[in-house]
């Protein structure tokens, strides 16, 4: 099976060393071979070729089987990259790259384990009932892809971005969203802004339609501002969570928070096809770079996420996420999420460690 690898910068190419070494495992112990094409993408493509994603990286992710990514971009104030145009930013390359492979669903898993309830930034009568939620967030539509310019109008500077939606592209990011959720607990949320937006509007009126398919599924429509409220005040209660682009790009880093640490969300982003790019919901996290302290959790299960959508390697998912689950309950944790009574390792270590549970 071929796997295409982009470390990508900052803490990108740590945590990848990481989960390759755990699909390495998991290739071992179930008699699989996987071939890895190392790719540049974001700032390390920026430096080594003049632009953060060449049509080259495109083709060469297109001949694999699936994508595992680590992170892009580097500190927005002081990287040289920020001084660039817009479209030649590390961040464009990602954007470019989920356009090119019409990635448009965005599975961001939040779950609490038992084990990290100490590192969940919220109230213990909250964080006691635990949760797991799926966050499917749209992902090549929206804020994100509109028309934008800035210019001057009568003399005045002015910025213009476009938030895009047409009743296709909300078509099938929710029939994703109730797929999955027949296999889980059948809730929907749907999550807009229709008290003010059109797109919105559109939206809710599409997803109800989309449910009617689904009769086992119970939807529920819930405005965005609300939404980011109810997280930290009752997570338990959602189970499905559909959203546009840049709402789900929100509050998905809020619900990853409250799990404990951004180091722990792994993401997929899939198209009609298997095919599909994996990658931490986190980002690159530049100040922790090169410093083996950086939890490779997230990368590590969304290597597993890659191997359940991917390849269809389900016994092998289970045992990654088996393997993640045992160094917790046995107490290693990286620094991010380390409290009292717990043994803190480096990146590599934990690595290490779950590749030996696989
Ligand atoms: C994410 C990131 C990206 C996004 C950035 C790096 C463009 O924040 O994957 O959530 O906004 O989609
Ligand atoms: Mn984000």
């Amino acid at each position: 099976m071929k796997i295409a690898v982009i470390k990508g910068d900052g803490i990108g190419p740590e945590i990848v060393t990481e989960a390759m070494k755990v699909l390495d495992a998991a290739a071992a112990k179930y008699g699989h071979t996987f071939h890895y094409t190392q790719l540049l993408m974001g700032g390390c493509s920026i430096d080594a070729y003049g632009e953060p994603l060449t049509d080259e990286t495109i083709a060469a992710c297109k001949e694999n089987d699936a994508v595992l990514m680590g992170s892009i971009g580097g500190n927005t104030t002081t990287s040289p990259w920020y001084k660039l145009p817009s479209h030649l930013r590390p961040e464009a390359g990602l954007l470019k790259l989920r356009k090119s492979l019409g990635l448009f669903a965005n599975l961001r898993p939040c779950v609490l384990y038992p084990e990290l309830r100490a590192a969940c930034t919220l109230r213990e009568d909250i964080s006691v009932k635990g949760f797991d939620m799926l966050i499917m967030r749209e992902l090549t539509g929206g804020l994100y892809f509109g028309e934008r310019r800035t210019e001057a109008v009568d003399g005045v500077m002015t910025a213009v971005d476009t938030l895009t939606y047409n009743e296709n592209e909300i078509r099938r990011i929710a029939v994703k969203a109730f797929e999955v959720a027949m296999k889980r607990r059948k809730k929907v949320t749907s999550v807009d802004k229709a008290n003010v937006l059109d797109s919105s509007r559109l939206w809710r009126k599409v997803v109800t339609e989309v449910a009617e398919d689904y009769p086992e599924v119970t939807l529920e429509h819930a405005l965005v501002d609300s939404t980011a409220m109810q997280i930290v005040k009752e997570p338990s209660q959602f189970d499905v969570m559909v959203t546009e682009n840049m709402f789900g790009d929100i509050l998905s880093d809020e619900a990853a928070m409250v799990t404990g640490s951004l180091g722990m969300l792994p993401s997929a982003s899939l198209n009609e096809t298997k095919f599909g790019l994996y990658e931490p919901s986190g980002g690159s996290a530049p100040d922790i770079a090169g410093k083996n302290i950086a939890n490779p959790i997230a990368a590590i299960l969304s290597g597993a996420m890659l191997l359940r959508y991917s390849l269809d390697l389900n016994e092998e998912a289970d045992a990654v996420e088996r393997a993640v689950q045992q160094v917790l309950t046995e107490g290693f944790r990286t620094a991010d999420i380390m409290s009292e009574g717990c043994h803190q390792v480096s990146c590599s270590e934990m690595g290490t460690l779950i590749a030996q549970r696989v």
